[in-house]
């Protein structure tokens, strides 16, 4: 091979590498992508970005009190479908993937018997109060890290206090409402 068979090779690889390189450049500015800043689907994963949560602790709502005041146990009963896979309600129900929840309002946590709860729900301790039901509702893992209760949350306030206000009605329909 002499050096000009040579350099035709090599020119002919560089034309083939700037052919691609322009096509590149070429559909890039015939399609230019824009890149939309969220995907078009939002995805619940459950998870709230945390820009949220921390805007949301700050944000003074009603309190449990005011909620519960003005609840709605019958909402509660048809919010409790979401429970219902996990938790039987009524009197005497099977425990499932998690306790039978019949009387909890005010019952010692983790005291349904027959139930294997987690090490970190046992160590929690303390009674179901209406604020403890309200807080492990709203995102039980961020009350009790460890729970195996793999349950999201119920984002709304007013939802939880429709729920509890349906779990009061369980037995403990004479229970105080919350005061503050
Ligand atoms: C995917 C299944 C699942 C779903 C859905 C679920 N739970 Fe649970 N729940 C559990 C498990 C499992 C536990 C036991 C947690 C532990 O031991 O850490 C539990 C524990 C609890 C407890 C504590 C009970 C006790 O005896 O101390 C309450 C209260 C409770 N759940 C209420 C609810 C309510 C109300 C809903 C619906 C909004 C709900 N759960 C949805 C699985 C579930």
């Amino acid at each position: 091979m002499n050096s000009f068979e040579l350099n035709k090779i090599a020119g002919a690889v560089l034309a083939g590498a700037l052919t691609v390189v322009a096509v590149n450049e070429f559909a890039n500015i015939a399609i230019s992508p824009e890149m939309p800043e969220k995907n078009a689907y939002a995805i619940d994963t459950g998870a709230e970005e945390s820009a949220g949560t921390a805007a949301a602790a700050t944000e003074e709502g009603p309190s449990l009190a005011a909620l519960m005041a003005s609840a709605d146990a019958a909402s509660g009963e048809k919010i409790f479908k979401k429970c219902s896979s996990c938790h039987t309600a009524e009197e005497g129900g099977a425990n499932k993937i998690g306790p039978n929840l019949y009387a909890i309002l005010n019952k010692a946590k983790g005291s349904v018997a027959g139930f294997s709860y987690s090490g970190a729900l046992i160590e929690k301790g303390g009674d179901w109060t209406y604020e403890d039901l309200d807080a492990f509702l709203k995102k039980p893992k961020d009350f009790i890290a460890g729970t195996k209760m793999s349950f999201a949350g119920v984002k709304k306030p007013e939802q939880r206090a429709d729920l509890i206000a349906y779990l009061r009605t369980l037995g403990t329909a004479d229970a105080p409402l919350p005061t503050e």
